[in-house]
């Protein structure tokens, strides 16, 4: 193949390349954000941000509590500007402590 058949070619599949990498992307992000809750990952971040001032076995009630009053929505906006800003540790530790007694991973 002469050199500029080369060019041509790379001219040709650099933009394929790009429009593929940028696809790649933002399938990745779109995806990201339907992660599936960590349990695990709640019970431990529940542990360490929630205990400090409420006591572990009250928190589905008051959540629970919470949400029937104010709706659904209210719990993930409270909590964001109440120890869980960060949207995956929230996502988290609001399945945990919604998730029925008898699906929570053992201890
Ligand atoms: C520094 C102490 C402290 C920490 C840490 C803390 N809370 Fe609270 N929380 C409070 C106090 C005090 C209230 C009641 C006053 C209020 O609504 O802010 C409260 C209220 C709540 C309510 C009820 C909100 C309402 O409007 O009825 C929920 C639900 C809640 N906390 C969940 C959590 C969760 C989940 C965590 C861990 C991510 C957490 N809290 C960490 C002190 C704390």
């Amino acid at each position: 193949m002469s050199t500029s058949a080369v060019w041509r070619v790379l001219f040709l599949f650099a933009p394929l390349a790009l429009t593929a990498a940028v696809v790649a992307a933002s399938y990745e992000r779109a995806h990201g954000q339907q992660r599936e809750p960590d349990l695990e990952m709640g019970a431990r971040l529940v542990e360490a941000r929630c205990v400090f001032c409420h006591q572990e076995k009250s928190l589905p009630d008051l959540v629970d509590r919470c949400s029937r009053e104010h709706g659904s929505e209210y719990l993930d906006e409270f909590l964001k500007d109440h120890h869980a800003p960060d949207d995956d540790a929230r996502q988290d530790i609001i399945a945990y402590l919604t998730c029925p007694p008898h699906l929570l991973p053992p201890k």
